[in-house]
């Protein structure tokens, strides 16, 4: 939270209120894990007259704000949904346009990542990759192996029902016990804490098999916002509304949490 506050300092008056944001979060209860669904690069591009793939160019911009506030605030894991198994429906060009934008992604923050500490990680079935996408991610993945600061975890060719088959086919091939803690070590996200908040951008209430097992108990912020047009205020307006929340996980809350000592989250500014 310190490095976000620095940075936002360094940006002057123009940053204010994205500093007052900051400020009024409560850097002991981040989630250690957010996930987020980015959805509405079609419908930014069709309200301007132009080709879907504008709005999935338009769509990196709003993924290294992302990538960046996350890591100055000091969140552990962030799991962005780039691509789905249902996504190869898509025109050809369209999934061509997408591993393109991938690759030079890749490419781009390789140098930022490694300046952030970020472990670059990927979830999905990944072996059905085209070679070169799988190659680029391979490769980034092993350079940023030994980094301490926040995971960026991407899931690509991932869903996750087919999460589920795949870790029910690894129970059954190892003859486990099965309990929940033997699913959980044999989902993709092994060894990552469960999202605390799940993040969708465009309005749509779903969850459109993401993190199916592992969002159980994550808190849910959906804004009518499309992806290319999310901003660090949004995100950071997302994580007071996560501060808000009494969660429960199915027991009782004995008392309304505190955001700051003194200041009851409900007297905070609405978004
Ligand atoms: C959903 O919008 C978005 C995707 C399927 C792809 C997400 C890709 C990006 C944000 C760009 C690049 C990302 C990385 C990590 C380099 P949609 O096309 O379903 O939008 P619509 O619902 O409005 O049609």
């Amino acid at each position: 939270m310190k490095a976000l506050l620095q940075a936002l300092a360094a940006e002057g008056p123009a940053a204010e209120s994205d500093a007052a944001l900051a400020r009024s979060l409560d850097p002991a209860r981040l989630p250690a894990h957010i996930a987020v669904i980015m959805d509405g690069n079609g419908r930014w591009a069709r309200r301007r007259g132009l080709p879907r793939v504008a709005g999935h160019k338009a769509g990196i911009q709003p993924v290294r704000t992302t990538v960046e506030t996350c890591a100055q605030c000091g969140v552990g894991v962030l799991t962005l949904y780039a691509f789905s198994v249902e996504n190869w429906k898509r025109p050809r060009a369209e999934v061509s346009t997408l591993w393109s934008l991938l690759r030079v992604y890749l490419r781009a923050e390789l140098e930022e990542m490694q300046r952030q500490s970020i472990r670059f990680t990927a979830i999905g079935r990944l072996h059905d990759l085209p070679a070169q996408v799988r190659d680029e991610l391979f490769s980034v993945i092993e350079a940023t192996a030994s980094n301490r600061g926040m995971q960026l975890n991407l899931a690509i060719n991932y869903g996750g029902r087919a999460e589920l088959v795949d870790a029910v086919k690894a129970l059954v091939k190892d003859g486990a016990q099965i309990d929940e803690a033997a699913i959980s070590a044999r989902l993709y996200t092994a060894g990552m804490p469960d999202p605390d908040l799940l993040i969708r951008t465009s309005g749509e209430m779903r969850v459109s098999n993401f993190l199916l097992w592992q969002i159980a108990y994550a808190e849910l912020y959906v804004t009518e916002t499309l992806w290319p047009d999310f901003t660090r205020g949004e995100l950071l307006r997302a994580l007071l509304d996560y501060q808000k929340r009494h969660r429960r996980f199915g027991g009782i809350s004995e008392s309304p949490r505190r955001v700051q000592p003194g200041v009851l989250a409900s007297t905070l500014p609405a978004p």
